[in-house]
């Protein structure tokens, strides 16, 4: 974990107010997919840097890429940014997924802005002998980004929206299950809103599916680094808590209360 000065070298609108940013970085890291970057947005009253889920990271230029949503006034000026710009950052942060060496059929379920972490493990796995089956679930259609990253690396591409207006109409949850005896996965790995983490958990239960199935937790965070205790969450035993940024973001499904 280093805290560096990075370049901003592009900022582009790749969906309605969904952002893909790319920084510099002055020196390498190592980086695991689905670790997360706090990075800075701005001065002032905006100093408190915002995480996001690290998109890829080339270590041949040391350039990383994030694709964040407009939701405040954060990432409304993170919006603005030029190249050139400079921002502060701490990366890597978190746990990362881990896919272990028997762990061949993997299923990706991502929601919404949940479907970032996800990339990075088709990413980092892209050359290898695993195989990858992907849910993504949207609002409505023109919430749909990243359609063509995921499809190009991916053995099967599911795609719903609640609306139905992109793919079919249901979420990431349901065309999981439909396409669940296809799929046969040896592990599940997913990201997304509260609600679509709690279907999985509960579907999975109903079910009696066993498979191992680790989730990525999307708290509100203030530094990032397992100081201020703003992400703490329970586990699920309720005998004590976690910190999303240091002991996660990445639990397995039944450790946590979702
Ligand atoms: C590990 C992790 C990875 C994330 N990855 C992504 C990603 O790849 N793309 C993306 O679009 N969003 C991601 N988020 C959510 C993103 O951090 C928030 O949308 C963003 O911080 C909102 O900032 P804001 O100033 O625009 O919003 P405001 O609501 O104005 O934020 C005010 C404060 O609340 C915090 N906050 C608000 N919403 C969240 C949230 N959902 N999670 C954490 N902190 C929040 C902000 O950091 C800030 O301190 C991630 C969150 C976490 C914890
Ligand atoms: S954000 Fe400060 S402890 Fe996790």
């Amino acid at each position: 974990m280093r805290e560096l000065i990075v370049k901003v070298v592009g900022n582009e609108e790749i969906a309605p107010g969904i952002y893909e940013i790319e920084f510099r970085l002055p020196e390498d890291i190592n980086f695991r997919c689905g670790q997360f970057v706090n990075l800075s947005v701005g001065d002032g009253g905006h100093l408190l840097r915002r995480p996001f889920a690290i998109l890829f990271y080339d270590r041949a230029t040391h350039t990383a890429g994030v694709c964040y949503q407009v939701k405040g006034a954060g990432t409304k000026l993170l919006s603005e940014k030029k190249d050139g710009d400079e921002l502060t950052c701490v990366i890597p942060l978190g746990n990362g997924f881990v896919l272990r060496e028997e762990e061949k059929r993997v299923a990706l379920i991502g929601g919404g802005v949940g479907v970032f972490p996800l990339l990075s493990v088709l990413g980092q796995y892209h050359d290898s002998d695993k195989h990858f089956r992907c849910y993504m679930g949207f609002r409505n259609a023109s919430y749909v980004n990243t359609f063509g990253q995921f499809d190009h690396r991916s053995d099967a591409l599911f795609v719903a929206t609640d609306d139905g207006s992109f793919g079919r109409k249901g979420t990431a949850v349901s065309e999981f299950f439909a396409d669940f005896e296809q799929a046969k996965p040896d592990v599940i790995f997913a990201c997304g809103p509260i609600p679509m983490l709690r279907a999985l958990k509960s579907g999975l239960a109903e079910r009696n599916i066993h498979t191992p199935c680790y989730v990525s937790l999307e708290e509100r965070m203030g530094c990032g680094i397992g100081a201020c205790l703003v992400c703490v969450c329970h586990k699920a035993n309720g005998q004590a808590n976690v910190r999303v940024c240091k002991d996660g973001p990445v639990f397995e499904i039944g450790e946590v209360e979702i």
